[in-house]
């Protein structure tokens, strides 16, 4: 059993470098399905859901070399890659389901298991599903798997998506690319992990219009070509050390950050009291008193993202004054406010809303974290207790943060990677 052992009281101060993002690498790589040969991406971190991806496309018969000093990943493509998603590696990565679209497209047939619902949510698929038949798809569930077929090669129509969810506007976006005629994507989400999916589309020979905004228009083509592709930096990350500098009166500068991608985030963190400096490749975070509480409403980008309110948070349970955080997406993602409240924080929810009234301290205590966000926002919550707080379960946070530890240490942060016993 493991944990991060953190004993609070450091104030954050040196540099730390973001690499490309999880959730745009991820889809990178299943993107490369598209188009047989050697796509070479850049930029990729080192994490445990960039290893699952790489396992399901070596399964679906392609090579990824992952070069970690280099960060680089080449994956070649067969001619005819297998289309089936097993159930063991789908259940340990949602982004799996992005292998859908460009199986379907490109081998006329996907199969891939179920992921089920997890620590945040139940995470539908119907959006999907009703995208792909619109393209001509027929779409089954058998057995634990969806099963996408189509008789004849897919067709370009116009899609409305009832809300913009980043993974079925990928997983459409990925199967209109090589559809015949016209696709259009209404409503379509605009993350700027979605315009680097696009970015290495684009390369590869395919033809879309309004990236970058809610309507996409694609028009198919025969075949794509594989390409090489630098990964878009981890806003995530550089938002969660943009937090981690204000609450724990530090500074921090975080190079290949893209402020022009963390807006509303930094903007909070001014109103917070933050200094943010943007610099030529990336941003600088001081503060120099305790925070103020600062109210949150998650949203689709450009809204305020889902995976900082966690992070949010563990900043307003210290902060002066009390905070409304309003979580928009992720049904269960205030799950983790009872790991909060044994830190001593004073959160209370109800339905979508967690009000929080700011404490002078948190008290370390053991913590479990059930997901990526949960977790990294218990770790900074352990970095402004007293005492000594353990984050159970960290496996989660490795799946987002490459060298968690090594930062917060390179920082000053008294943490560590521990083996613990259960009765520890
Ligand atoms: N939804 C449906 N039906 C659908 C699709 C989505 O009901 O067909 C619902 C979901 O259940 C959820 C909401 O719509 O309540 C948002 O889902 P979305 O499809 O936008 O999210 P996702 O693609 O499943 C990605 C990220 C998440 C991030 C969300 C929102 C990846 C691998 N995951 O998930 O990241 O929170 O977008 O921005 O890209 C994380 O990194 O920790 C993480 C969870």
């Amino acid at each position: 059993m493991e944990a991060f052992r953190i004993v609070g009281g450091a104030r954050l101060a040196g540099e730390v470098r973001v690499t490309g993002a999880k959730n745009s690498v991820l889809k990178l790589m299943a993107a490369a399905l598209l188009a047989e040969g050697t796509t070479v991406l850049h930029e990729v971190p080192h994490i445990l859901d960039v290893e699952y991806m790489a396992e399901l496309l070596r399964r679906l018969g392609c090579v990824v070399v992952h070069d970690v000093p280099t960060r680089t990943v080449s994956i070649t493509v067969p001619e005819v890659p297998f289309h089936k998603a097993d159930y063991d590696l789908v259940r340990k990565l949602r982004a799996s389901i992005n292998v859908l679209g460009p199986l379907l497209a490109r081998c006329g047939e996907a199969d891939v298991a179920l992921p089920g619902g997890d620590a945040i949510g139940s995470r539908g698929l119907d959006m999907h599903v009703a995208g792909l038949e619109r393209l001509g798809a027929t779409v089954r569930s058998e057995h634990g798997f969806l099963i996408a077929t189509r008789a004849e090669r897919l067709h370009g129509a116009t899609v409305w998506l009832d809300f913009p969810s980043v993974g079925a506007t990928e997983n459409l976006l990925m199967a209109s690319v090589l559809a015949k005629g016209t696709t259009v994507i209404d409503n379509a989400a605009r993350e700027p992990e979605i315009v680097d999916v696009c970015g290495l589309l684009l390369s590869m020979g395919a033809q879309i219009d309004g990236v970058g905004t809610s309507t996409l228009e694609i028009e198919g083509v025969e075949s794509l070509a594989p390409a090489e592709h630098t990964t878009v930096p981890d806003r995530l990350v550089a938002g969660t050390w943009a937090v981690a500098a204000t609450m724990t009166r530090g500074d921090v500068t975080v190079r290949n950050a893209r402020a022009d991608h963390l807006e509303i985030a930094l903007d909070k963190l001014v109103r917070a009291g933050a200094l943010v400096d943007e610099l030529d490749d990336g941003i600088r975070v001081r503060c120099y008193d305790r925070p103020r509480a600062v109210d949150v409403v998650t949203l689709p980008y450009p809204g305020f993202p889902t995976d900082l309110q966690p992070q949010f948070i563990a900043l307003n349970s210290i902060a002066r004054g009390a905070a409304m955080v309003t979580e928009n997406l992720f049904e269960a993602r205030f799950r983790f406010v009872n790991e909060m409240v044994r830190l001593g924080a004073d959160v209370r929810t109800d339905g979508h809303h967690a009000m929080v009234r700011g404490k002078q301290s948190l008290s370390g205590a053991p913590v479990e974290a059930a997901d990526i966000r949960a977790g990294a926002g218990l770790v900074l919550a352990g970095l402004v207790a007293d005492g000594v707080t353990m984050v159970f379960e960290p496996h989660h946070v490795d799946r987002g943060y490459e060298g968690f530890v090594a930062d917060l240490v390179r920082l000053g942060a008294d943490v560590a990677r521990v083996s613990v016993n259960e009765l520890a």
